[in-house]
């Protein structure tokens, strides 16, 4: 038994919505402990993903949502001291940050990181400058033809929609396996949210796993697979998202909504 399994509220383990929940585990997060200084604030984190699932992973602010996903892709804060990461078999825990990005980890951060000065196909070009190289710009057009619409605009002039599409569409231009994205829906308004939220599925359908921490949790829980929810830098809930829907006792503890 894992230490999630030990975690994991009676009964909630098998009522996933899809079949992903008896695929193997593909990125497997198991007791991680990270510190920025002195701050002990991931705490003993672990759950596990399945290959072509969507994560929403929840929590209160300051639950430490950001600092568990700057954790998985290896950013030097906050720093890991304990546990182990692994993405389809390769080690994460041993790697830098740009390591885990070539090993097919893509974080998408709350501000987006569009860069100034560049239009938005030369964004684009220059995710895939390194290899290893993703989809084509083509591609990922096709996903997102408001980019090819908007592709000699500088990247940010877009709306908040837009730069928002932009930035996963850089991540796709790399060659990822888990796409990490923190707060996608934030400032956006529910038309642009569901716009988003059927782009996300599509990428689910072109086998592509995804980590969705989002304020807006109804949202978010509606596109995921699977919930885990974290309060002070601990799982308090690893199990279906819809239960989470469902449960108001649940959401009202820990997601105050
Ligand atoms: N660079 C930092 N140095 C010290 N403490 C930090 C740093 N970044 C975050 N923290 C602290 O770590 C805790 C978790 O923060 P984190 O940003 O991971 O939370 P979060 O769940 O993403 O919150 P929010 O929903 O507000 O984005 C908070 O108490 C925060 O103050
Ligand atoms: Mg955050």
């Amino acid at each position: 038994m894992t230490h999630v399994e030990e975690l994991r509220p009676e009964g909630k383990f098998d009522k996933n919505r899809n079949m992903a929940a008896t695929a193997p585990k593909f990125l497997s997060v198991w007791d991680i402990e990270a510190y920025y200084g002195e701050s002990y604030i991931v705490q003993g984190v672990s759950f596990d993903i399945h290959e072509g699932e969507i994560l929403a992973l929840l929590g209160r602010n300051g639950a430490g949502k950001t600092s568990t996903l700057r954790t998985i892709a290896r950013m030097d804060d906050p720093e890991l001291k304990h546990g182990e990461i692994w993405l389809d078999h390769q080690p994460l825990h041993e790697m830098r940050s740009h390591q885990a990005s070539q090993a097919g980890i893509q974080l998408v951060p709350e501000d987006r990181s569009i860069i100034p000065g560049l239009t938005v196909e030369e964004n684009l070009k220059l995710a895939q400058i390194a290899p290893p190289k993703g989809w084509s710009i083509d591609r990922v057009y096709d996903l997102f033809p408001r980019l090819r619409e908007r592709r000699n605009q500088e990247g940010v002039t877009l709306s908040g929609g837009e730069q928002q599409m932009l930035s996963i569409a850089r991540a796709l231009c790399r060659d990822i396996k888990v796409l990490l994205l923190d707060e996608p829906y934030e400032g956006l308004a529910p038309v642009i949210v569901q716009e988003i939220a059927k782009t996300l599925e599509l990428i689910r359908d072109q086998g592509i796993t995804t980590v969705i921490v989002e304020q807006n949790a109804v949202a978010a829980l509606k596109l995921a697979d699977r919930a885990v929810i974290l309060d002070i830098g601990k799982v308090v809930y690893d199990g279906s998202a819809q239960e989470v829907l469902e449960d108001e006792a649940l959401r009202a503890k820990y997601l105050a909504i």
